[in-house]
């Protein structure tokens, strides 16, 4: 079977890695695109790049989708069947200030052109929009449906549902073939570094105090990556799909403190904790409901917390011996 081609934005990041990877692997080409923002540690990216370009299905391209002419962009989506955009400035509690700009830049401009390349290209089958549960905002002890009126916390949960609307304005004006897929805390090996579970590693392993960022008690679904790329496959796939947004989470939510406690479990150490004040835009409560992403794409979520943070850990302990953190 001859299988699509498949351009992935953000391919050297966290989940555009193990996306790229994952389509290698069952056939698919991919154009990986990405602009190797200064967010965190080139060292990261450049080795999952460097992993990338082993395969032969795999041709990367360095762009700022943001700052690339739509012109130039309906060349690179013509060669591709499929677009997963995967491509962002991540993090919600960086998104105040100045900085705003960047997640404007990247999260929504970029967004904007990709969109219209793929009305231009007259090409895309599938036009797959990583999104967040950042968008639903402060819903507490609630289980987070897609049909539940989105009122984002923090900046960044703002860009993230502006990117969400152009999809649908798109999609309802030209029939860009859009499916928004909402990701819950993403975890799993190659997580970011500024992301809770890398850090409270990392300072596991060197003996030091974690931060704690409120009292500990908000609750996170967090979902490993492998599941996520499980169920964005499945969005490039299923039929039926194209127009719907879709929570991708484990629906297994924990308290940050009992996270915390399990890592600490794992390590067979005890952590060394410090509470500081909760962070503005962090929500209390995070926890999906996936009875539509059963339903529409067949998928759910496999892996255990305690076997998904124990992959993160192999991998960060791999990553500390090879210099890359
Ligand atoms: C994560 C990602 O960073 C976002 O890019 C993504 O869009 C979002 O998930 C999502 O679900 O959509 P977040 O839930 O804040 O955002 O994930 P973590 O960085 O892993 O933080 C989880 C919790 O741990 C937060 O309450 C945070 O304040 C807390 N935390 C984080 C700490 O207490 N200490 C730290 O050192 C880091």
């Amino acid at each position: 079977m001859v299988r699509a081609k498949v351009l992935v934005t953000g391919c050297v990041g966290f989940i555009g890695s193990h996306l790229a990877e994952t389509l290698l692997s069952k056939g698919y080409s991919v154009i990986g695109v990405d602009c190797l923002t200064p967010y965190y540690s080139q060292k990261i990216k450049q080795y999952n790049l460097n992993s990338l370009l082993k395969s032969d299905g795999f041709k990367f391209v360095r762009l700022d989708l943001s700052a690339s002419s739509i012109d130039h962009l309906v060349q690179l989506v013509r060669k591709a069947d499929v677009v997963v955009h995967e491509a962002a400035q991540p993090g919600v509690r960086s998104s105040w200030g100045v900085d705003f700009e960047i997640y404007i830049r990247h999260n929504v401009l970029a967004t904007q052109k990709l969109l219209e390349a793929g009305v231009r290209s007259e090409s895309v089958k599938r036009f797959v929009y990583a999104s967040s549960s950042s968008v639903y905002g402060n819903v507490r002890e609630v289980q987070l449906r897609e049909d539940m009126t989105p009122r984002p916390y923090s900046p960044y949960g703002v860009t993230k549902l502006a990117a969400e609307n152009l999809c649908k304005v798109y999609h309802d004006n030209f029939g860009v073939p859009v499916v928004v897929l909402r990701y819950f805390t993403v975890y799993g090996p190659r997580q970011r570094p500024d992301m809770a579970f890398h850090r409270f590693i990392k300072a596991m392993f060197r003996g030091e105090s974690i931060h704690i960022y409120g009292d500990g008690g908000q609750i996170r679904d967090f979902t490993y990556v492998g599941d996520v790329v499980d169920a964005t496959i499945k969005a490039i796939e299923s039929d039926d799909v194209v127009g719907e947004v879709i929570n991708i989470g484990s629906s297994r939510p924990i308290k940050l403190i009992d996270a915390v406690n399990l890592i600490a479990n794992i390590l067979g150490v005890k952590p060394k904790i410090m509470f500081e004040d909760e962070r503005k835009g962090d929500v209390r409560v995070t926890y999906a409901d996936i009875s539509k992403a059963r339903r529409l794409l067949g998928w759910k979520p496999k892996t255990e917390l305690r076997e998904g943070l124990e992959k993160e850990i192999e991998w960060l302990r791999e990553a500390m011996e090879l210099g890359l953190i």
